[in-house]
Order: C-alpha cells, then sequence, then structure tokens
C-alpha cells in the first residue's frame, strides 16, 4: 500500500498527494459572498502542497446559513469570487473542492467567538444581525435553550434537495472538482439520518431507509448536477455517541447506499447531533475517528478520508499504508501550519528538501540550508 505522498485518482481527477484540507469554516462572509479572507485563508493551503483544498461548509439555502458569516451558493452571484479562489488552487497544483451544507435546526447561531448559541436581539444591538426561523426533519431544539424549528413539509423538503443541485451546478460553474456533501456534524442531513432529530412518521422517518431518504435524494440532486468525471464525496457522523443515535453499522450500511448513487468517497468524522456537551461515550485520541474510516472502507469498499485530531505525519503515513483510509484530512493542524503537507513530506523523506515547495520560496530555502550546512550551524537539510 503505498503512503501519504502518492497520487490518488477517483473519477477523472487526480491528487498529488493524500492530504486534504478539512473544510474549516471562517464565519467572514457578508450575504454569503466569498473575499479576499477566503482567497488567502485556502490560497496558503495550495501553496502549502495539500493534495486536495475542501472551502468551507457553504449554504445551499439562505435560510441554510449557520451563521451570519457563513459562504453560500443559492445563487449566481456567489460563483465569481469563488471561481477566483479554485482558479488559484488548482494554478498552485492543487484540487479544489467545496463543501455544500445546510444548517436546518443548527442555523441562525452566533460565531464560535460570540458564544455559539442561537442569535437573539442581543445581536440586532450589537452587529445589526437578526435571527431567523429554522427548519429541520422534526420540531425537536437542537439543544436546552435553542429555539424549535418548523417541521419541513414535504415542500421544504423538495425545495432543499433541488437546492443542493442547483448549487452543485454553480459549484462546477466555479471550477471546483470535488464536491463534498456535510452529512455529519448535526446539519440538516444529519438530522434526517439520525433518530435523535428525526421522529417523523411519513416516508422521511421512522425506519434505517425513510431516514436515508433525504440522504439519498440529495446524492441524487447533486450527481445529476455534477459531471459524470467529476468525484462526490459525503461527510458522515462514523456514530452519535448517544444511546438510540446512529451507530457505524447504520453508517457502513447507508455508505452502501450513497455508493450505488454514485457518491465516491466517505469522509468519516463523528458526533455533532445532541447539543455542544461532549458525549460520556467519546473518548478523544490522535486518530480516534480512524476506526470509523476504516471500517466504512473494508465493510463497502468505497474509499474514505479519516479526519480529527491527526498531526504526525508518520502516524499519519502509517493510516494511509495500512489501508485503514485513502486520504487524510487536518484542520486545526493546518491552522497552526499552512505549510504542513511540504514539511510532512520533507519529514519522511529529507532527502526531497524543498523539491515539492513552490519554486518562490523552495529555491531561497534550499541556498539557505546549504549555507547553514557550509557554516556548521545547521546539520544535514531542513528544518530542525
Ligand atoms: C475553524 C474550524 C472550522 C470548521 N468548519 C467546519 C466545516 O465548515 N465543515 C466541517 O465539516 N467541519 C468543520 N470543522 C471540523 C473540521 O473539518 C475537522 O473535522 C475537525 O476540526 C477535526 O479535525 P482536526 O483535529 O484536524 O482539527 C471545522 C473545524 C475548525 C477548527
Amino acid at each position: 500500500m503505498s503512503g501519504l505522498f502518492t497520487p490518488f485518482t477517483l473519477r477523472g481527477v487526480t491528487f498529488k498527494n493524500r492530504v486534504a484540507v478539512s473544510p474549516m469554516s471562517q464565519y467572514r462572509a457578508a450575504d454569503g459572498i466569498a473575499n479576499d479572507w477566503h482567497l488567502v485563508h485556502l490560497g496558503r493551503f495550495a501553496t502549502g502542497g495539500a493534495g486536495l483544498v475542501f472551502a468551507e461548509a457553504t449554504a445551499v439555502e439562505n435560510r441554510g446559513k449557520r451563521t451570519h458569516g457563513d459562504l453560500g451558493l443559492w445563487d449566481d452571484r456567489h460563483i465569481a469570487p469563488l471561481k477566483q479562489i479554485a482558479d488559484f488552487i488548482k494554478q498552485e497544483g492543487s484540487v479544489p473542492g467545496i463543501q455544500l451544507s445546510h444548517a436546518g435546526r443548527k442555523a441562525s447561531e452566533r460565531r464560535p467567538w460570540h458564544g455559539e448559541t442561537p442569535v437573539d436581539d442581543t445581536d440586532v444591538q450589537e452587529r445589526s444581525e437578526s435571527p431567523w426561523p429554522a427548519i429541520a426533519p422534526s420540531a425537536l431544539p437542537y439543544a436546552t435553550g435553542w429555539p424549535t424549528p418548523s417541521e419541513m413539509r414535504e415542500t421544504d423538503i423538495q425545495a432543499v434537495i433541488d437546492a443542493f443541485g442547483a448549487a452543485a451546478r454553480r459549484a462546477h460553474l466555479a471550477g471546483f472538482e470535488v464536491i463534498e456533501i456535510y452529512a455529519a456534524h448535526g446539519f440538516l442531513v444529519h438530522q434526517f439520518l439520525s433518530p435523535i432529530a428525526n421522529q417523523r412518521g411519513d416516508k422521511w422517518g421512522g425506519s434505517f431507509e425513510n431516514r436515508a431518504r433525504f440522504a439519498c435524494e440529495v446524492a441524487k440532486a447533486v450527481r445529476a448536477s455534477w459531471p459524470e468525471t467529476l468525484p462526490l464525496s459525503f461527510r458522515l457522523s462514523g456514530t452519535d455517541w448517544l444511546d438510540g443515535g446512529l451507530e457505524i453499522d447504520d453508517i457502513v450500511r447507508l455508505s452502501k447506499l450513497l455508493g450505488s448513487l454514485g457518491v465516491d468517497i466517505i469522509d468519516c468524522s463523528s458526533g455533532g447531533i445532541g447539543g455542544k456537551d461532549r458525549p460520556r461515550r467519546m473518548t478523544i485520541s490522535q486518530g480516534f475517528q480512524v476506526p470509523f474510516a476504516q471500517q466504512v472502507r473494508q465493510e463497502t469498499g468505497l474509499p474514505t478520508i479519516a479526519v480529527g485530531f491527526l498531526w504526525d505525519a508518520h502516524f499519519c503515513d502509517q493510516i494511509v499504508r495500512n489501508g485503514q483510509a485513502d486520504m487524510i484530512a487536518l484542520a486545526r493542524e493546518l491552522l497552526d501550519d499552512p505549510n504542513w503537507p511540504l514539511h510532512a513530506a520533507q519529514q519522511l523523506r529529507p532527502e526531497i528538501g524543498h523539491d515539492a515547495w513552490p519554486t518562490e520560496f523552495g529555491w531561497w530555502l534550499d541556498k539557505r540550508d546549504r549555507l547553514l550546512t557550509k557554516l556548521g550551524l545547521r546539520s544535514g537539510a531542513g528544518r530542525q
């Protein structure tokens, strides 16, 4: 099995390595429109050597934003600023991806640094940001103190499915080459999947097949608007970590269904359905979600992405070599070091020097290394 720095192909797209930038919401957009912040935020991961750069959760409907600062793709005017970003990522040899999202009952939330609690009148006074009504499979609030969402009618359900399809069409026009559907962390698709948030008695709730119907319809709508040559990913929570919630066997079963509908890779995260408190069953360690990626991969034959508390290059390389996952997604480690892929490649193979770096940086860093070695100020090349 090949390692982290070998190419990987899905449909007509080849990633130069197995490092993906996990979607990271910046809460920095106005009216869903990307700006220079998003270009720099995502652009530096492309120059930092990642094989796949995912843009953050991007709302397919205005009411499906999580916060006032979310990116959106519910209107054609969102396309051009995103295209500039996708074009830059491609120009730097990486693949641009985008995560499509609907927050459902998690809509109208404050940004993390404003408390991650529901928007209310104080936000109107402080930031001129008003709350808006949320929709969900069932009229069950996300957590204590959260407003009760309205139960989606058949017309709402169809409108959101269509919105995912329309956003996929716009993502293609914007030049993205991978779409990921946000079906984890308690967002709308996950709300339909999990019995904790879905207590409907119609064809959209109850049995596993009924709860999976919305995810499957979203997959079909996106596939119908997204070129055959381009891959489609689903981010799933491998478990809800809660009794009565989804377990990994449900996720394996769902992944098989999604695979039959043209989904190419499963991004295996966990949790998020029932409020902000960490569930008692959830214990965190380096790579604690890797077993979900491994089990989905083994039992479905679909490629997977492993994510969550990963930072060590050798550890990540082994996950790929052991066949536990096909790609590794990093978030916080990349905020700390956007050049992590370049540094990780050097750690695994010091002899490559700065070969993989953009020439504008690598030429100088190689020259400095030679001088440092000559002066006896540093032994060998690279960072120490
Ligand atoms: C700033 C930030 C924003 C995030 N936004 C999203 C998001 O938009 N979509 C998503 O699926 N996960 C989001 N996440 C979760 C990450 O993608 C990732 O799954 C999680 O942070 C675990 O990976 P890490 O340990 O490498 O940070 C976010 C995480 C961070 C730190």
